[in-house]
């Protein structure tokens, strides 16, 4: 396994987020101990504190003589067993009940690791080892998600402003919820000027200033407070589209909010507006999709490529955002092609939507969606596409997104069937 090459895709690999605990590494190679330095760059590792050491067991026993074990101690043996059962019994006296150990050796030893896992080990690790693999394995140590919903937060972001990032966002949280049947949560983080309510014509009471005020007190009840109930599966969280305060809030402001968020709802769209502040940026970075969309021009081209040159080394264990190009064919208007324009960028656009100002304009003014309003319109299969690319492989929509010819018998029979 090469730990430099980020993956395919993450799509199956959903990792909770490590809580805020201390790691501390004694390594014995150089390649495991900048394995273990990368994983602690991940996005996911953002709030633990890890640190990385040399010299091994011997170094570790030196080292917990005076001071306490951390959370997690990662210990990488060099393949002598004896002398690490010998070290972990040492070890052993030092360590706090509460430390989980996990070992890195260079072999694949079945019989070792039975010995280790009776010892109080909760892992061994074979090295070489893939970054994301050992963060999936810290994160299964910390946060067992035993039958809760582990949220996968969307970002939809636009390379400019007016492109149709938020409309988009709307839609593919909406048709999570309704073709997939897969609850979600959609966050208007466009706390001036965001469009949620509008474009889903509704006025909820509460709205993520809300969440702001309330900071790390905010709690589960509180957060069922804020969400907007729209359908069975949809659940909005507005933004108040007022402009007493201005938006310049602490780069932590939305991480409570985020992680209740992931723990309440298996799909998390965050509709982020076209700037730049630090909670943007945390917000976007910590996602587990991004959804990049761009008009077809020279601004877009410039700002969609140092996105996606920031989330290359922001995320490197991550697979890159997924381009949506929107407008396209916008009439009387000179535009770079969209093979043109993702080729420029390396990545292939997942989504190409034309300008169509007439579905656009009757969705919005009505407060609906555009599968609401032209049901049979070919921007459906589009919206459809950015949704398969942002799930799961295993999720599959449980209802045809085209209206059956036969639904008004089906349901009429439903109604019968329910009525006898
Ligand atoms: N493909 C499209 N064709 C025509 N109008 C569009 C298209 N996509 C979005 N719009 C319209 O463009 C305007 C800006 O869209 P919005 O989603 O608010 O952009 P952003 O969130 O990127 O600022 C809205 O009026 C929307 O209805
Ligand atoms: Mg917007």
């Amino acid at each position: 396994m090469n730990a430099q090459t980020p993956p395919e895709g993450t799509a199956e690999l959903q990792i909770a987020p490590i809580p805020r605990v201390s790691i501390q590494a004694f390594c014995e190679t150089q390649p495991v101990a900048s394995a273990i330095n990368r994983a602690a760059m991940d996005r996911r590792m953002n709030k633990a504190h890890v640190k990385v050491n040399m010299g091994g067991a011997n170094a570790a026993i030196e080292a917990y003589r005076e001071s306490p074990t951390p959370n997690l101690l990662v210990l990488e043996g060099t393949g002598d067993r004896e002398a690490l059962l010998g070290q972990l019994e040492q070890l052993s006296e030092a360590c706090d009940p509460t430390t989980k150990v996990v070992i890195i050796g260079p072999f694949n030893d079945i019989q070792l690791y039975r010995e280790l896992i009776d010892m109080g080990v909760s892992e061994y690790v074979c090295a070489p080892f893939e970054v994301i693999d050992f963060i999936a394995l810290v994160s299964k140590i910390f946060t067992p998600t035993k039958g809760k919903p582990l949220g996968r937060v969307i970002s939809v972001v636009g390379a400019k402003g007016g492109v149709g990032a938020s409309t988009l966002a709307h839609n593919v949280a909406w048709g999570i919820a309704t073709a997939y049947n897969s609850p979600a949560v959609l966050v208007d983080f466009d706390i001036a000027f965001g469009t949620v309510g509008l474009n889903f014509n509704q006025d909820p009471p509460a709205s993520i200033m809300d969440a702001v005020t309330m900071g790390e007190r905010l709690d589960q009840t509180s957060l069922e407070r804020i969400m907007f109930r729209c359908s069975e599966t949809l659940n909005i969280i507005a933004a108040p589209a007022m402009l007493e305060t201005p938006c310049d809030f602490g780069d932590t402001t939305f991480d409570t909010l985020l992680e209740l968020l992931r723990g309440s709802a298996p799909n998390v769209i965050l509709d982020l507006p076209h700037s730049w502040t630090g909670w943007l940026k945390s917000a976007v970075l910590s996602s587990d999709e991004v959804v990049v969309v761009a008009s077809p021009d020279l601004a877009n081209l410039r700002n969609a490529k140092n996105l996606l040159d920031l989330f290359k080394l922001e995320r490197p264990n991550d697979a890159p955002p997924k381009l949506v190009m929107n407008m396209v064919g916008a009439p009387k208007r000179p535009e770079i092609s969209v093979p043109e324009f993702a080729g420029a960028l390396e990545i292939e656009a997942t989504a190409a939507i034309p300008y169509v100002a007439k579905l656009f304009g009757v969705a919005a003014n009505n407060g609906q969606m555009l599968a609401e309003t032209e049901p049979s319109n070919k921007i459906n299969e589009s919206i459809s596409d950015i949704i398969r690319s942002v799930m799961t492989k295993s999720a599959e929509p449980t209802k045809p997104t085209k209206k059956s010819l036969l639904a008004p018998l089906e349901s009429l029979l439903a109604r019968m069937k329910k009525a006898s």
